[in-house]
């Protein structure tokens, strides 16, 4: 697949909605949009306009009528937020996306992706998995619950393009970090709860630290910038039905990013392995060759990426710590 030349590049002065714009993702995406020349960039705090309530989301669109939208607002978690609260992650996502992409087909908005997530899959998916592997398998239960609304929010999308003819897409990435994650730890990722776990560690001069599972799984990382540049990518060549995978391609074991982790926060102590907690799935990684195609690849390796992690989470740690 290549870019689509019938696609024009999005207007740089058109106004731009970013849903959830100070979140991990949609702070990277609007600073990259920014930093590209748009003009006309929006944005709202939850507190100033909860996107589950329906008529006051239809009364923002009705009054700033925005061209395009990065949908980046959700209610985000790690494994243990997902299995102790599926209502809220069902709910409150269905009735974010849904929200927010009823309005803007009332408003007729030319452009809008949606951000998904790689829970999409089945749990069993062939790695590297591709996007049509897509409802060919029973999820993964821990997090059916976000995964189901995200589904649903690629038929919508889907929906809306065959119904509207509107040029709306779907980007589902890997596992992100950057600057701005939620350490917190009943809350967060395995990226930011290892760097919160050895940044402690680090801190009270402990001479362990002990670790969930063997280790062994492979995942994924993808750096927030680098996702933003390849949302940008995306809406400015991308007009497919299909939802397009956004990662590296390349994957590590759990305990090469935790030694990465402690080496890059600077924590000498050992790291243990509890391998009565559970794995979970042996290897997450996606196939990104339709992204490598429209010609984007990521530019942030995981060392760089940590580092200025880790530099954004030390300028200001009870900051960091405080979201989530
Ligand atoms: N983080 C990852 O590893 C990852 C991986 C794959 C896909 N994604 C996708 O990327 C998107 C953003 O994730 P993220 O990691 O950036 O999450 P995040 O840091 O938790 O940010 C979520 C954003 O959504 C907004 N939000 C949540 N509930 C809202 C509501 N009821 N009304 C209005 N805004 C609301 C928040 O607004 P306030 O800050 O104003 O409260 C926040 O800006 C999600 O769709 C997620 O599925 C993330």
């Amino acid at each position: 697949m290549t870019a689509d030349p019938s696609v024009d590049a999005a207007d740089r002065s058109a106004p731009t909605f970013v849903a959830g714009h100070r979140g991990l993702v949609g702070s990277a995406i609007w600073r990259r949009l920014q930093s590209d020349g748009f003009s006309d960039l929006r944005g709202e705090a939850s507190a100033d306009l909860d996107l589950r309530d329906r008529d006051r989301v239809f009364d923002y669109f009705r009054r700033t009528s925005p061209r395009y939208v990065m949908l980046a607002a959700a209610r985000v978690g790690g494994i243990a937020a997902n299995a102790s609260r599926p209502v809220e992650f069902l709910s409150d996502n269905l009735r974010i996306q849904t929200n927010v992409m009823d309005a803007a087909l009332d408003v007729r908005v030319e452009r809008l992706l949606f951000l998904g997530s790689s829970c999409i899959y089945p749990r069993l998916a062939p790695q590297p998995i591709r996007e049509d592997s897509l409802m060919t398998g029973p999820l993964e239960s821990t997090n059916e619950a976000y995964a189901l609304a995200k589904i649903a929010g690629i038929g919508l999308v889907q929906a809306v393009r065959r119904q509207h003819g509107l040029r709306w897409i779907s980007a589902m990435p890997t596992n992100i970090y950057g600057p701005g994650d939620n350490f917190d730890p009943t809350g967060s990722h395995v990226l930011p709860a290892l760097i919160r776990r050895y940044w402690e560690a680090r801190n009270a001069d402990a001479d362990r630290v002990v670790n969930w599972g063997t280790g062994s799984p492979r995942r994924e990382f993808l750096h927030s910038d680098d996702l933003a540049d390849a949302c940008l990518r995306l809406l400015d060549v991308y007009d497919e039905d299909s939802h397009i995978n956004v990662g590296t391609g390349t994957d590590s074991t759990i305990r090469e990013i935790a030694d990465l982790v402690a080496e890059v926060v600077g924590y000498r102590g050992a790291s243990e392995w509890d391998s009565s907690r559970p794995d979970g799935t042996p290897r997450k990684v996606l196939d990104v060759s339709r992204l490598a195609a429209l010609g984007w690849s990521p530019s942030i390796g995981l060392r760089d990426g940590l580092e200025s992690t880790v530099e954004w989470f030390e300028q200001d740690p009870s900051c960091a710590l405080a979201r989530g």
